[in-house]
């Protein structure tokens, strides 16, 4: 399985940043939202990442210049009509994505891979939306894409061997650090990292401490990068909150019963870093 050429569905945050290390590695990227201005941001987000690293002297004009010529900008689903691999990252809904593969299949050629970005949403389910369930897979990347080592690979049910040896192989190419994992709700990453997050808008609920004293205990007595109040703000918080309930539904047990103030602030319209609020706020 020769992986050449790359489409990745959706020029948000995430599949900007996919489309971005794709294109590092040299592959042939379509970058495919449904509107022009979404794509435009999305390729805005990308001049922006490689700009910083020219400025930072890791990377020179020259090469920013050819990564940026490596990405096409899509707004014709059609342009799967040549891809070896297709990276759906678009928003979190079954009915969506399912619609998507669905429509992928038919438009893609036969011999071409499709893989999601999905957080938490079984792949045995998006890929018998396909007549190729053999050639679907997860492929799940951490934000910030580019910094971010992990690619979680999720195998459906009916994944192929080397339909994973494939997309293993090309997360390596990709200079990342591929982890095989099973079709369960939340799979390994989201599984462990949501019910602490969840745990810790508990700990702020029952007014067991500060939003900060929380955040730095976890940042400075665990050593992790950042708060887990301070990373749900940049997940965001309706995301945090849907992985929850998919954990919820998919498990059927209270453990992971979503917090009411997660609850809150998501309706509220406090999402977290992109809506200028949420634990926190940001100008
Ligand atoms: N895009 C691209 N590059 C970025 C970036 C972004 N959004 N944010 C930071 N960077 C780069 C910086 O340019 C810098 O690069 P160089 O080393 O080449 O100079 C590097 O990352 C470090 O950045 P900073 O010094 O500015 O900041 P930092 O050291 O505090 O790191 C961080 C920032 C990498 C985001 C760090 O705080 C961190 O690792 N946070 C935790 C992130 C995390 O847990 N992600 C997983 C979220 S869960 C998920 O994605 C899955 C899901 O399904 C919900």
């Amino acid at each position: 399985m020769d992986i050449k050429k790359v489409m990745v569905i959706g020029a948000g945050q995430m599949g900007s940043g996919i489309a971005q290390v794709c294109a590092m590695s040299g592959y042939n990227v379509v970058l495919h939202d449904l509107k022009q201005e979404f794509v435009d941001r999305g390729m805005g987000i990308i001049n922006k990442n490689l700009s910083r690293q020219v400025e930072k002297e890791k990377m020179s004009e020259d090469n920013k210049n050819s990564i940026l010529g490596r990405i096409n900008p899509s707004t014709e689903l059609n342009n799967a009509a040549d891809a070896d691999l297709v990276i759906e990252a678009a928003v979190e809904n079954m009915e969506i994505k399912t619609k998507l593969f669905a429509q992928l299949d038919e438009i893609a050629p036969e011999h071409a891979i499709l893989a999601s970005n999905t957080s938490s949403l079984p792949i045995t389910e998006i890929a018998a939306a396909t007549k190729r369930p053999e050639k679907v897979i997860g492929m799940h990347f951490m934000n910030p894409v580019p910094v971010m080592k992990l690619v979680e690979i999720i195998r459906g049910l009916a994944t192929a061997n080397e339909v994973y040896t494939a997309i293993e192989d090309m997360s390596k190419s990709l200079n990342k650090v591929p982890v095989e994992v099973n079709d369960f709700p939340g799979f390994v990453s989201n599984r462990i990292l949501m019910p602490m997050i969840n745990e810790a808008v508990y700990t702020l609920y029952e007014g067991v401490a500060s939003k900060e004293a929380i955040d730095e205990v976890m940042k400075l007595g665990m050593n992790h990068p950042m708060g887990p109040l301070t990373l749900a703000d940049f997940i965001g918080l309706d995301t945090c909150l849907y992985i929850m309930e998919t954990l919820h539904e998919g498990f059927g047990d209270d453990k992971y019963r979503p917090c009411p103030l997660l609850r809150k602030y998501v309706k509220a319209g406090w999402l977290g870093k992109k809506s200028g609020r949420g634990f926190y706020e940001y100008s």
